[in-house]
Order: C-alpha cells, then structure tokens, then sequence
C-alpha cells in the first residue's frame, strides 16, 4: 500500500496515524477515568506517570501527523450535499484541535500541581508549562482537561457514528478508504 495518499485513498502514514492515535485515545481515556478513582497512594503513582507519558506520546504524534497532512494534504471529498462536507471539515478541524488541547491542559496541570519533575517515559524531563507550581491554575486546569478530554469522546462518536453510516447506509468508499488492504472492485487501493 502505497505511503502517500492518492485520489482515491488515504496513504499508509495517514491511516497508521489514525488508528494508532484512536487506539492511544481509548487506552489513555480508560487508564485516566479509572486512575483519578483509586486511592492516593505511592503504588498509584506509576499509574499517573504512565497516563502523562502516554498523554505526552498522543501529544507527539498529533505534532507529526499534522506535519505529515501539511505535506500530503487528502483525498478528494467522494460526492456528498455541500452540508455535509462543511461539517465533516469542521468535525475533522475540530478533532484535530482536541487532539492537541487535551494533552497540553493535563501538562499544564501537571505543571500547576508540581508535585514532582514531569519526565517521558523516564527518559526526557519536559518543562513546566507555568514555570513552577501556580495553586491558583491547578482547580482550572483539572476541569479543562476533564471538559475537554469529553468534548473529544462525543466529538469522535458522532465522527465514527457518520463514518459507519457512510458505510452502511450510503454504502460509499469513505471508511473503506481510511482502511488498509486492497479490496474487490476498487482498483485504485
Ligand atoms: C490525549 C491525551 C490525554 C487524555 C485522553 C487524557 C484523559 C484523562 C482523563 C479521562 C482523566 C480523568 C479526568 C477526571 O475524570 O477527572 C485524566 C486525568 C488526568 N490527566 Fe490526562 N489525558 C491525556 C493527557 C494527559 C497528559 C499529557 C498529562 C500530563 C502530562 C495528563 C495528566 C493527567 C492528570 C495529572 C490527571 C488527574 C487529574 C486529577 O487528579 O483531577 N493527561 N486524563
Ligand atoms: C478518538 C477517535 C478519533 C479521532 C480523534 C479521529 C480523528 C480524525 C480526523 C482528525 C480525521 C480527518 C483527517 C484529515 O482530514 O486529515 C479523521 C478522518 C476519518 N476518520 Fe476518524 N477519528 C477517530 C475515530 C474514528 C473512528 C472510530 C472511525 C470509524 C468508525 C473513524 C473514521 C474516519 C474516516 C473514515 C476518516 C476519513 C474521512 C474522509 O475521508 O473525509 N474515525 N478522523
């Protein structure tokens, strides 16, 4: 499959970023809705250090593949209403702001608490977004980033919930496109 994209299909690069950052999302989600749940002990603190490094990696790859679409740009539209194409644009814009604001409100709240050095994976130490710990920022911080990560679910249900009635009820290439492998009678993919 061929690593850009082409008039009928989204290259590998684009769907390998797609998927990987949906999976990414769903196992961060979880791991952060079950985390602020558990009892404040040290042995949880491997769990919050694994969900900001994780967050930090969604972080990273929304920075490539937006680099990657820049240069590559998209495939055609497949024919639908103007409407249609105008939500789908805003919905698509949208996603993509979230994908950036969720992981930069957790940091800012990680750099509000200053609890301890924000290190990824370990390995890098990042910098504190407020410049050292800002009490007053951490209440705020935490509620954006709640809002924002929920903004993001129901935005990308109603985004799978049009892809699947693409598929299903119009019966149109659109999800077939962002799919890999080549299928019947679809030359080009
Ligand atoms: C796309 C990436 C991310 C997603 C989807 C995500 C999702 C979540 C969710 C669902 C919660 C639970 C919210 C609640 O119910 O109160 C949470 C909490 C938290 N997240 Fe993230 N997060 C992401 C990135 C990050 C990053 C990059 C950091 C820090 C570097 C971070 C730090 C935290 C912290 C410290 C909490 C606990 C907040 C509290 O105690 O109220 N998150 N996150
Ligand atoms: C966290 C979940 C998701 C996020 C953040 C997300 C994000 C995005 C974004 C930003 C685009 C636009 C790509 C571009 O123009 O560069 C896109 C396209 C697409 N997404 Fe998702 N998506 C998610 C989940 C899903 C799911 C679950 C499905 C299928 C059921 C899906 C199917 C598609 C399809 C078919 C396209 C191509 C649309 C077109 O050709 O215009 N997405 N997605």
């Amino acid at each position: 499959m061929p690593l850009r994209n082409n008039a009928k299909h989204w290259g590998a690069v684009q769907q390998a970023f797609h998927w990987l950052i949906v999976l990414l999302i769903l196992a961060q989600g979880t791991i952060g809705l079950v985390m602020v749940n558990l009892p404040k002990k040290p042995s949880v603190f491997a769990i919050y250090n694994l969900h900001k490094s994780i967050g930090l990696t969604i972080l990273a790859l929304a920075v490539l593949r937006i680099a990657w679409r820049l240069f590559d740009g998209r495939p055609p539209h497949l024919p639908m209403p103007d409407w249609q194409r105008r939500v789908a644009s805003l919905t698509h814009g949208a996603l993509y702001v979230l994908l950036f604001a969720v992981p930069l409100s957790g940091w800012l709240f990680d750099s509000a608490s200053a609890l301890r050095p924000l290190h990824w994976w370990g390995l890098v130490r990042m910098p504190s977004l407020t410049g050292g710990p800002a009490p007053h920022l951490r209440h705020f911080a935490a509620g954006l980033h709640e809002t924002l990560f929920w903004c993001l679910i129901v935005l990308a249900v109603l985004h799978a919930a049009a892809a699947l009635r693409h598929h299903f009820v119009d019966r149109d290439a659109t999800l077939r496109r962002m799919l890999p492998g080549r299928r019947q009678g679809d030359p080009d993919s």
